[in-house]
């Protein structure tokens, strides 16, 4: 148990579950300087997490040693890349605790979501009757919640455009939850599909999933759980969750950008067409029409992603040296602190929930009288990192009634020393604009 020191401030600083300095040790990083010499406060692993030397170590021992395209060729390169390749993606199954067979690898939890909503619609007009199984057409409705980000909302839109289906959504209450009093109205006999995230990117609010898998599966609709800002910070087990669907992204988690995860039941999944069709998805290819491997192949056309995967694979086996159930609590004390800390400054409000329940490590909030691009520029000159904007998902932030918000969000190598520099380049910020 190592507390990370820092300046007297007014929260409780309970010491922290991880070691902050042998972390920061592992990403290579956080160790440059920024703007003239000043430490990098990185605040913005909400956008795209950090990498630790071991994940840029196992993209390059694979580019080194086995590069080669898997599921392709005899030669050995090609099986000892297609051994790399299928190890990683038992070994990421096994982290959210799903068999392999259930585990796609996509570009991204975006591209994982338009997978699904593609499949949903090109399932209509699938000429095999059990690819037309889960089909959505007109009447249909897909209900998703009003705190999404736009990678859980637009394929949606999409979708309901594409096919005549109607979109609804669950609305948000004052204190930044979801209001899930008119749940069983909004999802009823004509939904199809549910799609919510179980931590939001802008308010932190980590929602209750269960009470909405149990409504949609007692209708018979399908589930999904966008895990993008949910897996990287808690554990997290498909069996518990009894979703259908969970969706997250590599880079979020300490590995590769363009590597993500569809996880889908695999009785779903057998059930689905294909989205993206070509090389290393096809059992026979004719001139005149073609069949499809079972999951999770069936999916992965093309010439997938190796090293990224590879990289996944040695994220997960990072976090899991650290243990999720740690990182949970390390981000639980940094918010905890946080909330008391931005508190204690006249004009700070955050946008969201006000306390460590049900919480995570993702803290949007506004100062009076200053505009969050300009107070994330005091902050960048200060050396700190942090996101500025609607975070991508606009109608968040027009729900709260403001134009952006300003936003910190934490990860394993977050220390009490990183939210002591924000609540100060706050004050700086106050101060250079003359609202106090
Ligand atoms: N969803 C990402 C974020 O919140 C891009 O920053």
């Amino acid at each position: 148990m190592t507390a990370t020191a820092s300046r007297p401030g007014t929260g409780a600083q309970t010491p922290l579950p991880l070691d902050v300095e042998a972390i920061r040790a592992d990403f290579p990083i956080l160790s440059r300087t920024v703007r003239d010499g000043k430490r990098l406060v990185y605040l913005d692993s909400g956008a795209t997490s950090q990498k630790p030397r071991q994940v840029l170590d196992a993209e390059r021992w694979f580019y080194e040693n086995v590069n080669a395209a898997p599921h392709r060729g005899a030669h050995q390169l090609a099986e000892e890349a297609t051994g790399a390749y299928e190890d990683a993606r038992a070994k990421i199954g096994a982290f959210i605790g799903a068999p392999e067979t259930e585990i796609v690898f996509t570009r991204n939890t975006t591209e994982a979501i338009n997978l699904v909503a593609y499949a949903l619609s090109n399932a209509a007009t699938a000429k095999e009757p059990e690819f037309r199984t889960y089909a959505v057409g007109q009447g249909d409705e897909i209900v998703v919640t009003e705190m999404e980000h736009h990678a859980n909302l637009l394929p949606w839109q999409q979708l309901c455009e594409r096919t005549g289906a109607t979109l609804r959504w669950l609305g948000l209450t004052d204190d930044g939850r979801l209001d899930l009093s008119d749940l069983d109205t909004v999802v009823n006999e004509r939904t199809k599909l549910v799609s919510v995230t179980q931590q939001s990117n802008i308010l932190g609010t980590i929602n209750p999933i269960a009470p909405i898998v149990e409504r949609a599966h007692e209708v018979g609709a399908l589930v999904m759980v966008d895990g993008a800002q949910s897996v990287p910070h808690q554990p997290v087990d498909v069996q518990a969750l009894g979703a259908d669907f969970l969706v997250f992204s590599g880079h979020k988690m300490l590995g590769p950008t363009g590597v993500g995860v569809l996880w889908g039941r695999y009785e779903v999944l057998d059930k689905l067409p294909p989205f993206l069709t070509g090389g290393s998805m096809i059992e026979v290819v004719r001139m005149e029409a073609s069949t499809f491997m079972p999951p999770p192949q069936r999916f992965e056309a093309g010439v997938p992603m190796t090293a990224q995967v590879v990289g996944l694979g040695a994220a997960v086996d990072y976090l899991q040296a650290l243990g999720m159930e740690n990182v949970l609590a390390h981000e639980e004390a940094l918010t905890a602190y946080a909330l008391e800390e931005l508190a204690e400054i006249p004009g700070v409000t955050v946008i969201g929930p006000a306390d460590t329940v049900a919480r995570g490590g993702a803290i949007s909030f506004t100062v009076e009288g200053i505009h969050p691009h300009d107070v994330g520029q005091v902050l960048d000159d200060l050396g700190i990192a942090v996101r500025v904007g609607h975070h991508c998902a606009w109608p968040v932030v027009r729900r709260y009634g403001v134009p952006a918000t300003t936003r910190a969000t934490f990860y394993v190598h977050t220390g009490y020393d990183d939210i002591d520099a924000l609540a100060d380049g706050i004050r700086a910020a106050q101060k250079f604009f003359g609202t106090v």
